[in-house]
């Protein structure tokens, strides 16, 4: 397997393991991601984090020795399966943190955009190179990058294929953070911030942001509405308010 599934604390760790190619994504290995998340998601982690496999790169992005001489079909179906997995991300029960740990090109930085959240190691370096190889981003890149960052700042990003440092990285909002200490240890800080509230009403309140691009403002806020209703009948909304009237700690159960 060149991907493998651990639990680190109260999380699922994937790592892409693959060190001698950069960790690059065979469909081998987009496939064992798919399996990953899936498997993940039907544990008790708390959250989803990535990581790659070495000391040099998260992932070097699509294998491009993979890629030459197929037919149009296979490509089609290459690149649709790549946006499937990583958007099972956006749909999964638990967020996902990226953990961009050294070079983050192409196809593995279309991944770190598909997780709900991201952080770099000083040495980290990003793009979508794919403007290099006379191809453009498959796997998401070309749609959730201008959603992170704008619109200006990723078409500069897609159409010169140039490296983004950690510092510029974080700077323009495509990274949460860069780490200076064990990225994993620090991961794990970050992933508690965002992850020790009820699960159900993180869920929504993600589902909510996710669906703010491309809708109305009045689409959004209907919604909003609804998903804040949905939340209001949860016990933990219950337990969160009383224990708030009650001046202590509110114990959520997830439910
Ligand atoms: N696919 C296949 N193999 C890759 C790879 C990739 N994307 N990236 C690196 N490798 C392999 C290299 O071929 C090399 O293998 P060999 O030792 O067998 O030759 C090994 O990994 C180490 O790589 P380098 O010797 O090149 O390492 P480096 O430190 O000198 O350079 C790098 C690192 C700048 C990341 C360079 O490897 C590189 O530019 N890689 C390609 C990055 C890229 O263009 N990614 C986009 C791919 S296309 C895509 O992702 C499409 C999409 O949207 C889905």
């Amino acid at each position: 397997m060149a991907v493998d599934l651990t639990s680190y604390e109260e999380f699922a760790l994937i790592t892409l393991n693959r060190p001698e190619a950069l960790n690059a994504l065979s469909f081998r290995i987009i496939g064992e991601i798919g399996d990953a998340i899936d498997a993940a998601t039907v544990t008790d982690a708390r959250a989803i984090l990535f990581t790659g496999a070495g000391d040099k790169a998260f992932c070097a992005g699509a294998d491009i020795k993979e890629l030459r001489n197929r037919p149009l079909t296979d490509q089609r179906q290459g690149s649709e399966l790549g946006q499937a997995v990583f958007s099972k991300l956006d749909t999964a029960p638990i967020p996902s943190v990226a953990l961009i740990n050294g070079y983050a090109f192409g196809g593995g930085l279309e991944l770190a955009l598909a997780c709900t959240f991201r952080l770099a190691s000083p040495n980290a370096k990003v793009g979508l190179p794919e403007i290099k190889l006379g191809l453009i981003p498959g796997y998401g890149g070309t749609q959730r990058l201008p959603r992170l960052i704008g619109e200006a700042r990723a078409l500069e990003m897609i159409m010169t294929g140039r490296t983004v440092d950690a510092e510029e990285a974080e700077r323009v909002g495509l990274v949460h953070g860069v780490v200076d200490g064990d990225l994993l240890e620090e991961g794990v800080t970050f992933t508690r911030r965002v992850t020790r509230f009820s699960l159900p009403a993180l869920q929504f309140a993600r589902d909510a942001v996710r669906r703010a691009t491309g809708i109305s403002l009045t689409e959004g806020l209907k919604v909003e509405a609804d998903l804040s209703t949905l939340a209001y009948r949860t016990a933990d909304a219950e337990e969160g308010m009383a224990a708030f009237e009650e001046k202590r700690k509110p114990d959520f159960k997830d439910a």
